[in-house]
């Protein structure tokens, strides 16, 4: 372990949350035993998991689609490396679905070795950090400061997923792999149901008209926002206080203009912009681009 304080300690060139786990749980990492039958969701924190989680969940769990069972998302798509419930992750059903943060470096080799399906969303940086900013506040397991504080350690790479660059970068060197389906938030966006047909047809699934429109319209902003399912309000409190914040806050793409002065962005822009552009994905900054 390099460093460690009551918030983050980083482990393997990577920072984690504080109290959700270990390092050598994270060693264990490598030889998790992969199922072919495995989703595997891979994300930078604030890039739209949660939405994804609940896209998956909808498509392959007929009783979350029509609202008669009664099992959150975190039961349903759990995280790989920080298992808050304690649950037997290795014992479980298959498909087993499963989200993590973890850089690809990082992730099991039986992933590494093609077993299995992965989804890697990615989400423009200017509005993630602006998503990690409110975040800091809602999850007590972040540190909490103001937003200049916190641009500035999301430009070092001091959060949780850490630099930015480097996790997308170390993704999207994956982009030839046939067992990585690339998607953008803001596509999902601009048309959540191509998305979710993109999706469907990556893992195999096939699902009637009537029940893509029943996923679509369960995973609008304005339905997770009151499923409580898909939203994570059965989090405990002591991971989130909802008294601060709700993790699905405003759902938009450009927030970042609301928050970020001109001269934030340009030293945003002097950090980021040489790295970004060799980058394979075309980014939306503005709802205005679609
Ligand atoms: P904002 O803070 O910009 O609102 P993650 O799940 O990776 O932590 O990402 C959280 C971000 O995804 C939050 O962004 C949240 O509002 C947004 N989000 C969650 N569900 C969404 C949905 N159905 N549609 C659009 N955005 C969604």
């Amino acid at each position: 372990m390099e460093l460690s304080d009551k918030y983050m300690f980083k482990h393997k060139g990577s920072y984690f949350v504080t109290d959700l786990v270990t390092p050598e749980y994270i060693d264990s990492l490598e030889d998790f035993e992969i199922r072919d039958s495995d989703v595997f969701l891979a994300t930078f924190p604030k890039s739209g998991t949660i939405w994804t989680q609940n896209i998956l969940s909808l498509i392959y769990h007929e009783g979350h689609r029509n609202g008669t069972e009664d099992t959150d998302l975190l039961d349903r798509v759990p995280w790989l490396e920080y298992n808050i419930r304690k649950r037997d992750y290795v014992s479980r059903a298959s498909p087993r679905l499963f989200a993590t943060h973890l850089p690809y470096y990082l992730i099991p080799k039986g992933l590494r070795n093609g077993r299995a399906k992965m989804i890697y969303v990615a989400r423009n940086p200017k509005d993630v950090l602006v998503s990690y900013y409110h975040f800091s506040k809602v999850s007590v397991k972040l540190e909490e400061a103001g937003f200049d504080v916190i641009m500035e350690r999301f430009l070092a790479g001091k959060v949780i997923g850490n630099l930015w660059l480097d996790h997308i970068e170390g993704w999207s060197a994956q982009r030839d792999n046939p067992s990585i389906l690339f998607l953008m938030y803001e596509e999902m966006k601009k048309d959540l149901r191509s998305s979710v047909l993109k999706i469907c047809n990556f893992l195999g699934k096939t699902l009637t008209e009537k029940e893509l429109d029943d996923v679509v319209d369960k995973a609008s902003f304005g339905k997770m926002s009151v499923d409580r399912r898909a939203n994570y309000t059965t989090m405990p409190t002591d991971l989130l206080d909802f008294k601060k914040g709700r993790f699905l806050r405003k759902g938009t793409v450009g927030d970042w203009k609301n928050m970020m002065t001109v001269a934030q962005s340009e030293r945003f822009d002097s950090v980021f912009k040489e790295r970004m552009e060799k980058l394979p994905f075309k980014f939306i900054w503005d709802v205005n681009e679609f």
